[in-house]
């Protein structure tokens, strides 16, 4: 695992898009694991960036959703397709046609259920993500992967905590609106992206970035599975790192592998 603190929100979603940018083929096609919240939103805008500067093209590339919401009419202005549209795809330039999310829409267990397994298809249809980008949670969720969630899990069918209900309530006219059930990819599919890169900024995700860098590889933690995968990138700023005990070797490794001191 890298990890990687820089001084501010804006350096660090520089150095996340760097991140995001060296992990992905060269030529067409690329694949993106794409996360909504407000953590990775400097991110996308610097890959625009990048995009308008004709180092990367996104009109080729595909998109998978960490989640979506169960259960939002289509075309709602909060479910995580909408978002994605008008956060990643009309920022970065990524067709909408290469754009999937998991299905919400379906009206029984068995459909949703079924819509899940397909998404895990879909992606390994796909060829597999190259770079997942993530966020992270206070409790140190990852997509819709709450503190529980088994290490291996697929793709499926979740019921929201109160907690995460209340904290998304934010984005709907009333707390009662915000959906009972997501689905969500698992930390299994997570796992199986050939890159991960995890930006958090701000003194809140301190104790979730402690915990997923340094604690134990738990499921009371599902951003701890960033230790298990052999490629997979940390991009802080200074107060997300606050609470990191390793930092001056960190810094240390970020000077790279060359032997000359
Ligand atoms: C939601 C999303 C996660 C996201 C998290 C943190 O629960 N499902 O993918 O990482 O919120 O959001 P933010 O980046 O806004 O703090």
């Amino acid at each position: 695992m890298e990890v990687i603190v820089t001084p501010t929100p804006e350096s660090a979603a520089s150095a996340a898009a760097q991140a995001v940018l060296s992990g992905l083929p060269a030529g067409a096609g690329p694949v993106l694991g794409l996360a909504t919240g407000s953590s990775p939103l400097g991110l996308y805008a610097e890959l625009a960036a990048a995009a308008a500067a004709g180092r990367v093209d996104f009109s080729t590339a595909k998109g998978f959703a960490l989640d979506e919401y169960v259960g939002l009419p289509a075309g709602h202005v909060q479910s995580y397709r909408e978002v994605l549209i008008r956060e990643v795809c009309e920022v970065i330039g990524l067709p909408m046609a290469g754009l999937n999310v998991p299905d919400g829409s379906g009206a029984t267990q068995a459909e949703l259920e079924a819509g899940a397994a397909a998404y895990d298809a879909a992606i390994a249809a796909a060829g597999g993500v190259d770079v997942q980008i993530l966020g992270i949670g206070a409790n140190g969720h990852v997509g819709f992967n709450e503190p529980g969630s088994s290490l291996s899990s697929r793709t499926r069918l979740k019921r929201l905590t109160a907690r995460t209900r209340l904290d998304n309530a934010r984005f709907f006219e009333h707390d009662g609106d915000v959906p009972t059930h997501c689905i969500t990819q698992g930390l299994g599919t997570v796992l199986e992206a050939r890159r991960l890169v995890l930006i958090a900024t701000g003194a809140a995700k301190a104790a979730a970035v402690a915990a997923a860098v340094e604690g134990p590889l738990t499921a009371s933690c599902p951003g701890s599975i960033l230790q298990w995968h052999a490629d997979a990138v940390v991009v802080l700023d200074e107060a997300a790192a606050s609470g990191l005990a390793n930092r001056e070797y960190y810094d240390d490794a970020a000077r790279g592998l060359a032997l000359a001191p």
